[in-house]
Order: C-alpha cells, then sequence, then structure tokens
C-alpha cells in the first residue's frame, strides 16, 4: 500500500494467528474480506508457537460435560459459562475440520487420534502433532487461506479503530515504510492475541504487545478480568536470549518431574492429588515459592526432569524440545532442563456474546483478543481450541452482519498524522520505555501482588506513557504506538487488579485475607472501559 491508500470491504480481520485467519476463512464466505497482518501472514502470533495441543472430547469415555467441568473448575469458576459450553462442544467439530483441510495429527497404533495429559484435566483430551501442534495448525489454517479469495495485508500494523456514529466502521494503519492508510469496513475483527509481552520474561512471540486491548479500550470496548494474566510454570531459565521461552506442558504430560534443588519432588507439599499435572497457576507459583525461598538451581530455576523416560518416547512425543535443549549443549534424554514461570496468557479480554461481538456495533473479538471463555486460569490445550471455534463464530457473525456502507470521515486521519509528528520530534528510545515497562509489571504486578507495589507499579506506568517517544525513521512509527499500546494495557491489567479485592486462580493478593474459596467468591468479572470500571458483585443467596 502507498500513502493515503485506502481499502474497502466488508470484513476486516485484525491479526493473523489462529483466530484471525480461521476467522478470515470464514468471513470471506459472505464478503470480501481483509486480513491484515503486522508481521507475514501466520509467522507471528502465538499458534505457530504453541507446542502442546488442542482439547477436544473425542472418545466415549469422555464428555463434554467433563470438559465444562474441568475447564470451570481450573477457571475458578469466573469463566462465562454459555461461552465454556460452546467451545467444549464445538472444539471437536473444528478439529476434525482440521484434519480434512491437511492437518496431521499423532494416532495410536489403532489409528484413533493420540491424546495426552495436560494439567487440570480428569482425563488426557489433548490431541497433539509432537510437540509442534500449533505449527501444524498454521501450516494447514494458512493453506486454507491461500485457497480463499481474503485479501491479505502483510506488514501492516493498524494503529487505531475508526467509528462513525456509534459504529466501528473501518481502522487506520501504518505499512512497513511507515505510511497511513485507511481501511473501510462494515465490521471489524480483532483477533489481535495477547499482550503478556508487557512483562519482563514472557513465552510470547514481538507481537504479544496487546494492540487489540488497547484499541477497543480506545473505541468504547469493555474488557473483562484484565488482572487475569497466566504466568506458564515452564519457561526456559538459561541460556539468557532463551529466557522465557516456551517449555510445553506436554514434557509433564509426557511423565516430566518437577525438582528443587535438594532434589525434592515438591509438588507433593502443593498438590499432593494432581502433582506436576494441577492447574498452571498453582503449579506457577509452586515454583516461584520453591525459588524465593531458597530452594532453587543456581540461576534460579527449579528443575523439569525426562530423564527416566525411554529416549524413544522423548525423540517422538518432544522433538522440538530434545532439539531446543541441543541446540542449547544440553540432551534433555539425560540432562534436566532448569525452568522458572513465564508470562504467557491473558485470560481476560474484550468482553463478547457467543457470537463475538464485544460491547461496540461493529467490534467483534475472538482468540486471546476476547475475555471469558478461561476464567481466572485457562487450562492448556483450550487455547488451540478457542482459536478455532471463536475464529469460526466471530468470522461467521462478522460476514453476516448487514452491509451499511457507512464510510470513515478523512478528517479522522489528522489525530494520527499529529501523532506522526510528535513521533518525529521525540527523544525518547521507545526500546528503553519497554525495558522499564516490563521490568516493572514483573516486579509490581505479577505472580504475587499486594496493593502498595500495584499502586507504585500504576504510577511508574502512567510516567512511562507519558515519554516523548522517537521513531528515528519512518520505519518505527508503529513501534511508538505499540509502545504506548502496551503502557496502556499494563494500566488495565493493574487498574483491574486493584479492583478485584481477592485471590482467585492466576490473580494472588498477598495483602487480602480471604474467607471464601473461589467455587463461593461473591465476585464475578471485573470491567473497565472508557465509561466505567468495576467488579461484578454475585448475588448470595440468603
Ligand atoms: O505448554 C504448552 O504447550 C502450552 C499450551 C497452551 O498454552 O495451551
Amino acid at each position: 500500500m502507498r500513502a493515503d491508500d485506502t481499502v474497502e470491504c466488508h470484513v476486516l480481520v485484525i491479526g493473523s494467528g489462529g483466530a484471525g485467519v480461521r476467522a478470515a476463512v470464514e468471513a470471506e464466505q459472505y464478503g470480501d474480506t481483509v486480513l491484515v497482518s503486522r508481521s507475514l501472514a501466520g509467522k507471528g502470533g502465538c499458534t505457530p508457537m504453541a507446542e502442546g495441543g488442542y482439547n477436544a472430547v473425542l472418545r466415549e469415555s469422555d464428555s463434554c460435560v467433563l470438559h465444562k467441568e474441568d475447564t470451570i473448575r481450573g477457571g475458578a469458576y469466573l469463566n462465562d459459562p454459555e461461552l465454556v459450553d460452546i467451545l467444549v462442544s464445538e472444539a471437536p467439530e473444528r478439529f476434525l475440520e482440521l484434519v480434512c483441510w491437511g492437518a496431521v495429527f499423532d494416532r495410536t497404533d489403532t489409528e484413533e487420534f493420540a491424546q495426552r495429559s495436560f494439567g487440570g484435566q480428569r482425563i488426557a483430551r489433548t490431541c497433539y502433532a509432537g510437540d509442534r501442534t500449533g505449527h501444524e495448525m498454521m501450516m494447514t489454517l494458512l493453506e486454507r487461506l491461500r485457497a480463499s479469495n481474503v485479501t491479505v495485508l502483510q506488514e501492516v500494523s493498524v494503529i487505531d479503530l475508526l467509528k462513525r456514529e456509534g459504529r466501528v466502521v473501518g481502522a487506520v494503519s501504518l505499512d512497513a515504510a511507515g505510511d497511513l492508510s485507511v481501511i473501510h469496513a462494515d465490521s471489524v475483527v480483532l483477533a489481535t492475541g495477547g499482550a503478556a509481552r508487557i512483562y519482563d520474561i514472557s513465552t510470547n512471540s514481538a507481537t504479544g504487545t496487546g494492540d487489540g486491548f488497547a484499541m477497543g479500550y480506545r473505541a468504547g470496548a469493555e474488557l473483562i478480568d484484565m488482572e487475569m494474566v497466566q504466568f506458564h510454570p515452564t519457561g526456559a531459565v538459561y541460556p539468557y536470549d532463551a529466557r522465557g521461552r516456551l517449555i510445553t506442558e506436554a514434557v509433564r504430560g509426557e511423565g516430566g518431574i518437577l525438582l528443587n534443588s535438594k532434589g525434592e519432588r515438591f509438588m507433593e507439599r502443593y498438590d499432593p492429588e494432581r502433582m506436576e499435572l494441577s492447574t498452571r497457576d498453582v503449579v506457577a507459583r509452586s515454583i516461584h515459592r520453591e525459588i524465593s525461598e531458597g530452594r532453587g538451581t543456581p540461576r534460579g530455576g527449579v528443575w523439569l526432569d525426562v530423564t527416566h523416560l525411554p529416549a524413544e518416547r522423548i525423540e517422538k512425543r518432544l522433538p522440538l524440545m530434545l532439539e531446543q535443549f541441543l541446540a542449547f549443549g544440553i540432551d534433555i534424554r539425560k540432562e534436566r532442563m532448569e525452568v522458572s514461570p513465564t508470562a504467557h496468557h491473558f485470560m481476560g479480554g474484550l468482553r463478547i456474546t457467543p457470537t463475538c461481538e464485544t460491547t461496540v456495533p461493529g467490534l467483534y473479538a475472538c482468540g486471546e483478543a476476547a475475555g471469558g471463555v478461561h476464567g481466572a486460569n485457562r487450562l492448556g490445550g483450550n487455547s488451540l481450541a478457542e482459536t478455532q471455534v471463536f475464529g469460526k463464530r466471530a468470522g461467521e457473525a462478522a460476514g453476516r452482519a448487514p452491509s451499511r456502507g457507512i464510510r470513515v470521515d478523512s478528517r479522522q486521519l489528522d489525530s494520527y498524522r499529529r501523532k506522526i509528528e510528535e513521533f518525529r520530534e521525540g527523544g525518547v528510545n521507545p526500546a528503553m520505555v519497554v525495558k522499564k515497562l516490563q521490568e516493572a509489571m514483573w516486579t509490581g504486578a505479577g505472580i504475587f501482588r499486594n496493593v502498595k507495589d500495584l499502586e507504585q507499579t500504576l504510577l511508574d506506568v502512567e510516567k512511562l506513557s507519558k515519554k516523548k517517544l522517537l521513531a528515528q525513521t519512518p520505519a518505527n512509527r508503529a513501534e511508538c504506538f505499540t509502545v504506548q499500546n502496551m503502557c496502556l494495557v499494563a494500566s488495565l491489567v493493574i487498574r483491574s487488579a486493584l479492583l478485584r479485592g481477592e485471590s482467585r486462580g492466576a490473580h494472588v493478593r498477598t495483602d487480602i485475607f480471604q474467607s471464601w474459596d473461589a467455587a463461593n467468591s461473591p465476585y464475578g468479572h471485573t470491567y473497565i472501559s472508557h465509561h466505567r470500571a468495576g467488579i461484578e458483585e454475585k448475588k448470595v443467596p440468603p
């Protein structure tokens, strides 16, 4: 695209991970569809990096009722039950659709789909392709995308949604050269993923910066449960450049055990029944405790050990882990891995209906950009399923929405031109702001939280958000917008964390005495928008 180009379509999908591509493929059946990707399509989101698997009820011994119960218990009873019903009942169909489209998942000797155990689930229901499940799905979806009529704009960053007459009617974007463009659309789907990159240590790719949360918020949409950030228990500790990289839960699903520096299998103390396959919030906190109480490894992790498993099993089921650690000089067939928690996933996000409508007309959300499905803690394997189930729903709903022909008013671009001018004249390196933001969030709004640290971190974030960022070249303009979005999202996380005066799932407030367990909490979702912020209270029966 060239400067001040305009694009017109029926549906605009922002984000090219699993949810975005699935939404675009669906929407295209109803009208002209444009998919915008800030990286190369399918390379940037979290789906291609997702390793462990896709949860689906496929066997007689399993049921949607069990999957729903596991999901809601794992989510500390904060999940939206209607969305969970949809997830569990449609996940199998979407899985088989991927298979029909060519995805190759592992099978058993009897040619059934292989399913492995993941944390918090009473039945082995996580389907997989070795430990490259997301990659396999993404390759399949990209084939489908190529075969469709979807127009794909790559290396284009959407910087804001545009509204008219109370509706989202398009978006403004920057191309790789930093030139502004407008995209007019009847409906817009945000499939922009999460924001775990606001933390110092994270599994996310460079695109996990929360731009969709920030754009939705500015457009007036309501976000829920933004305090619910999942820390995956096992990220790489070493080497420094690989810090935080995902060490899949499949390692524990295949029988891997966690040990502290004294050689103790410490999960016995925290969850003797489920051990390493407890839910992620519990395992991450347990590891954090072991390390902070002095039972960590010299580099500040704990050990994850598969050396007792047959070498062939590791080679077949965990080939990526084997290859990745061999590249660091560690043979996991004979040596232990060093791991510690890493920011991984946002359970919160834009509030959606079952058809993925947000609270702003014309705007839809799916995948990690949407909140409510996973409650206060997501089960591993539910996210890949969510991308397909809600990606399809969002694409269909956006596609079916009528064409209204409301066009963006070109004067709306003036404020973005002024911002670009400000970035040209700014003096602060955006990378420096990101580093400070990530460190502040890790220290003050991480696994354990208290009011004093949260309030101080909010002040720090507000200060950072006022920095006059410098775009060294026109190509760096998009980065400046993203850094401002990261600061905004960080403030939403902290403000929501302050609103939730209880410990629940991934959100633990060490400064609050609590007399209830999650199932009996008097609270529902936190919500935050331009217009209002608060926490829902449940009606307690008399
Ligand atoms: O550990 C993993 O493989 C991650 C899976 C997930 O987040 O669903």
